[in-house]
């Protein structure tokens, strides 16, 4: 069976939970865009939920597939979002950022009621950080940031990290849908992601960076033995 057939089918299974009245939160990349057509489908078949997109990307598809979409304010409940991942690790700690939307979805997510993470076999991991660590920051002054966050990672025993700006095949700075611009660090292995997660977010101009620590609920994995489900 091919990946995006697993992706298929972890979607699947997260559909399992969707409920009438939902508010959903809806991930980003080629997996959660599984899901979103899922849902497209069921709403055509009457299901009454509503979704709020993690990315333009998200909006786009979830436009297409026709689910309705809204802007969440304060008072806005998430009773589930569903998302993809980078990298999943035993404990359900993740790397995500690799289409560049992590600060959305960590929001997102982190709002949710339950945050649902659908995968195929492939991204588990027992350790992160073979996947590079998307850090999303700002483009003022970005090579001081820069500069910050080599020195935080030596700090935390990187000291032969390779960071590198993400760049379009033109050469021009990767932007995200918020205009930051994304930092890969290949960290080769994460030892300690909480410490590392904490040094990066206390850099100015550091906005999120692609760790999601303690916040998954579940996790959906599809592969040749079927598909696991992983709780924290
Ligand atoms: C987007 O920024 C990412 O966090 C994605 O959720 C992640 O890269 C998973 O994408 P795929 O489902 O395409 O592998």
């Amino acid at each position: 069976m091919s990946t995006d057939e697993y992706k298929r089918q972890a979607a699947e299974a997260a559909l399992k939970l969707v409920q009438d009245g939902m508010t959903l939160g809806l991930g980003t990349g080629s997996t959660a865009a599984h899901f979103v057509a899922g849902l497209g489908a069921m709403v055509r078949d009457g299901l009454n939920i509503t979704g709020i997109p993690t990315s333009e990307g998200a909006r786009e598809l979830a436009q297409a597939a026709g689910v309705p979409l809204t802007t969440p304010d304060e008072t806005t409940r998430i009773d589930l979002a569903v998302d993809g991942a980078d990298e999943i690790d035993g404990a359900l700690q993740l790397i995500k950022g690799g289409g560049g939307a992590h600060l959305r979805e960590k929001i997102v997510a982190r709002r949710a009621e339950k945050f649902v993470v659908i995968a195929d076999a492939s991204k588990c991991v027992s350790q992160l950080g073979a996947f590079a660590l998307p850090v999303e920051i700002t483009p003022a002054l970005w090579g001081l940031t820069v500069s910050e966050i080599r020195a935080a990672l030596a700090e935390c025993g990187y000291e032969n990290a390779c960071i590198s700006l993400r760049r379009l095949a033109d050469g021009g700075e990767v932007l995200s849908d918020n205009g930051g611009y994304i930092i890969d660090c290949a960290l080769d292995r994460i030892v300690d992601a909480e410490r590392l997660d904490l040094a990066l977010r206390n850099i100015a101009g550091v906005v999120e960076t692609g760790l999601f620590l303690g916040i998954t609920d579940l996790a959906f994995i599809a592969g040749p033995d079927g598909i696991v489900q992983m709780k924290p």
